[in-house]
């Protein structure tokens, strides 16, 4: 099994990311860090244990809250897209207060502050840093880092611990949009745009770095379809009773069925679907971006790489500062501001889906 560690900002696909890197069968999940992003960094904590919980993770996974801002900028979040609080819409998740969130939110290992009012990202780099020390000197195969928010832990992580990036396999990231336009700026993707300087610091770190981008994750679309499946019982193992966890007993109150888990799973994609119509303009269903980057880390060979063409644009205007200085490039999609919104550079919702109807408000 791959040993992997997962940066993300639930946030909805977040949410799905995280059910893959803790169930899939070739996967070890070694722990997971929050960062801000779709939400405040105190709102994708909380989000985080609620889904551990509601997943039934091991409880001797790590979860810890890391940066609640950019490296420079402000933080930015996104409740057009992921509602109120990052997961809006989201029915069936644990309440805080729940035994199985305890684990998370007070833990046994000692800690300077409590986590939910406080990020700690010196415990991230600690805990991060221990463990792949402590698997390079047991002859350990490097671990594969996954981020689905904005880069601001895996940055600080590079920045303070260069020497390990030998015990880092790579770092696989949903984020960015190679030769398309962005989604909250025509040039700029939400993770990159969120804390560019972290993001030009993970893409030069001595590491290899993989970007499931907007081009590659606007073609998993959830369709309808694929949401009648999930909800439609199915002879296919696991049965509706199933617990998630290969246990033969049949479920109690700390297991959750599969049929508790469908419903949590058709409220995540229902709500993004919406937001995703509203707000973009896919008429077929959301692109589930972040599970993208696990399931590159799952099986790289689903995934085809092609030369960039001469029609493509330079990856490093996705950090250029002037959304429009290259709005040529975005013909026919491109749409001019309007002359009140002017003076605003950032935050143009765009839809680079064909099938998308181009809005700004
Ligand atoms: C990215 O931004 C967020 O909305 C999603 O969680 C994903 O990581 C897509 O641009
Ligand atoms: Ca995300």
């Amino acid at each position: 099994r791959k040993a992997i560690w997962l940066d993300a900002d639930p946030g909805h696909d977040d949410a799905i990311a995280l059910l893959i890197a803790l169930h899939h069968p070739d996967l070890e999940l070694l722990g997971v860090s929050t960062v801000a992003g779709n939400a405040s960094g105190r709102d994708t904590f909380l989000n985080a244990v609620r889904l551990m919980a509601a997943y039934r993770a091991p409880t001797h996974i790590p979860l810890i809250r890391g940066a609640d801002e950019p490296l420079v900028k402000q933080s930015k979040v996104d409740v057009g897209i992921h509602g109120e609080g990052g997961l809006g819409g989201v029915q069936g998740l644990p309440p805080l207060s729940s035994p199985l969130c305890q684990n998370w939110l007070h833990p046994t290992q000692p800690r300077t502050s409590s986590p939910s009012t406080s990020p700690e990202p010196a415990l991230f780099l600690h805990t991060l840093s221990n463990l792949i020390t402590d698997r390079l000197s047991n002859n350990k195969p490097p671990i594969h880092l996954a981020v689905t928010g904005p880069l601001t832990n895996a940055a600080l992580f590079v920045k303070c611990y260069p020497h390990l990036l030998k015990g880092i396999a790579q770092i696989v990231i949903m984020g960015g949009a190679a030769g398309v336009r962005g989604n909250r700026a025509p040039l700029a993707e939400f993770n990159i745009m969120n804390d560019p300087e972290a993001a030009s610091i993970v893409f030069d770190a001595d590491i290899k770095v993989v970007m499931a981008g907007l081009n590659v994750t606007h073609q998993a679309i959830f369709t309808a379809e694929l949401h009648d499946r999930l909800l439609s019982s199915s002879k296919r193992r696991p049965s509706q009773n199933q617990v998630i966890q290969s246990d033969p007993t049949p479920p109690t109150s700390n297991q959750t069925t599969v049929s508790e888990l469908k419903k949590l799973l058709s409220s995540i994609l229902t709500f993004f679907a919406k937001t995703y119509a509203s707000e973009f303009g896919f008429t077929r269903g959301p692109p589930v971006h972040d599970m993208l980057a696990i399931v590159y880390i799952i099986d790289p060979t689903i995934f085809h790489r092609r030369v960039p063409s001469p029609g493509d644009l330079p990856c490093n205007h996705l950090f250029d500062s002037d959304p429009y200085a290259y709005k040529d490039h975005y013909h026919p999609f491109h749409r001019s501001p309007s002359p009140e919104r002017e003076g605003e550079k950032e935050e143009v919702p765009i839809t680079t889906h064909p099938e998308g109807k181009p809005t700004s408000s």
